[in-house]
């Protein structure tokens, strides 16, 4: 078998990059570890920014998206018996899309399966050979039977746990990470979002957020321990707690009801680089994970998808080597600056087992700022929006 881009995984990332490409007469085939039905029983975060909608208005998958998404100007901030709301699109011009990461991989399968594009499922035993040279394969077992395929370039779209960083050689890599000390402990339910935005809420027992995937669809979190299960709390427990740290007009008209999907999600930073090795290039989880406080994962995979899709194009249409030559540095620069906010916001809205009562009172004084700044709410609103490719 030959291609042109072997794209391995078939998550956002990987399907997004075929999409672009295909569109680009660039031939792909995605070779995705599960089945499609897995894939998208993933419960994920969806607070898109505008250029993500960009993107997926290129690849002409944002039909969807503008018809069911919702356009949130703003968020709600709490802390304490403060509340106070971010006005993005006041502070930047911009917004954010409320549409579920499920449903932007469900919309990009629906793409893919209309072009005569190959997505191999199932497969196993993956492997990457020669990224180094110009002639790269990549291996694996498909329906019993073992195949290589020829290509030019692979894109390792195969999240955190796939094979495609671990083919860049240890001591090539340098992995930068950060586990902190707590986790989300989430729920969907069948119920009223309790606000037409989201609210981050740090109160003095934990964080909060509640969110929605539609108007019959809430997602809240409460920060738990690590050491805790989903089994460890009842649904009228989580309830109970969810009212005791969101401000009180909120809890008083939460509509609560049974949950229909209960995790624990850990939280991390982490970031490799470099984000190529020869002709192999990561993108999206395989190369970076943020801890979800800012909904980034799924953005900086499409500014990954973004650079790389861009330096193939000037490959295969003008000859040029540059984009591909210089594609790590340039993602990683983005990378880096969502890490940070990533970082941030998550310090910024946790309550730390482990932070000093200095550090809790300098937490506090930086709401304040955040409260009564307005540079300082720019600054928070243009990271959430977005930061240009
Ligand atoms: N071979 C083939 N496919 C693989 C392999 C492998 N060895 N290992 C993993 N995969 C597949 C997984 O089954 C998954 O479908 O790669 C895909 C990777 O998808 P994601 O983990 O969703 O990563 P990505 O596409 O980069 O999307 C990033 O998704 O996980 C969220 O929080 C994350 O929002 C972020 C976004
Ligand atoms: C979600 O809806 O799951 C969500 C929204 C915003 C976040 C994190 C998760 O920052």
């Amino acid at each position: 078998m030959r291609t042109q881009v072997v794209i391995i995984g078939g998550g956002p990332s990987g399907l997004l990059l075929g999409q672009i490409l295909h569109k680009h007469g660039i031939d792909t085939v995605v070779v995705e570890r599960q089945t499609k039905d897995y894939v998208l029983s993933r419960i994920r975060a969806g607070v898109l920014e505008r250029g993500f909608v960009s993107l997926l208005e290129e690849a002409d998958c944002a039909d969807r998206l503008h018809s069911e998404g919702f356009t949130h100007d703003g968020t709600l901030i709490s802390y304490g018996e403060e509340t106070f709301r971010l006005d993005f699109k006041e502070l930047t011009g911009s917004s954010v899309t409320v549409y579920g990461q499920t449903e932007v991989t469900r919309d990009l399968y629906e793409a893919r399966g209309k072009t005569d594009a190959t997505t191999l499922f199932q497969v196993e035993d993956v492997e990457i050979q020669e990224a180094k040279s110009q002639a790269p394969t990549v291996s694996l077992t498909h329906e019993g039977v073992k195949k290589t395929i020829q290509c030019d370039f692979i894109a390792g779209c195969d999240g955190f746990h796939g094979v495609s960083r671990t083919s860049i050689p240890a001591e090539v890599r340098t992995e930068y990470e950060k586990i902190y000390p707590f986790g989300w402990l989430g729920i969907l339910s069948e119920t009223p979002p309790v606000n037409h935005e989201l609210i981050y809420s740090n109160s003095n027992r934990g964080f909060a957020l509640c969110s929605m995937r539609n108007n019959a669809l809430s997602r809240y979190y409460i920060q738990c321990s690590i050491n805790e299960t989903p089994q460890d709390w009842t649904d009228d427990q989580f309830w109970d707690e969810l009212k005791r740290r969101i401000p009180s007009e909120f809890a008083e008209r939460l509509v609560v009801g049974p949950s229909i999907e209960k995790s624990i999600a850990p939280l991390r930073s982490f970031v490799c680089e470099p984000m190529q090795w020869g002709r192999l290039f990561l993108c999206g989880d395989a190369a970076h994970i943020v801890p979800p406080t800012g909904a980034k994962g799924l953005n900086t995979a499409a500014s990954d998808v973004y650079y790389l899709y861009n330096a193939l194009l000037e490959f295969y249409k003008q000859g040029s080597d540059e984009g591909i030559q210089n594609y790590s540095q340039k993602a990683l620069k983005r990378v880096l600056k969502t890490q940070r906010f990533s970082w941030w916001f998550s310090s910024l809205m946790h309550q730390n087992p482990d932070q000093s009562e200095f550090d809790a009172k300098m937490q506090i004084a930086e709401l304040e700022f955040l409260r009564s700044n307005a540079s300082a709410q720019k600054a928070m609103a243009e990271n959430y929006v977005g930061l240009p490719y």
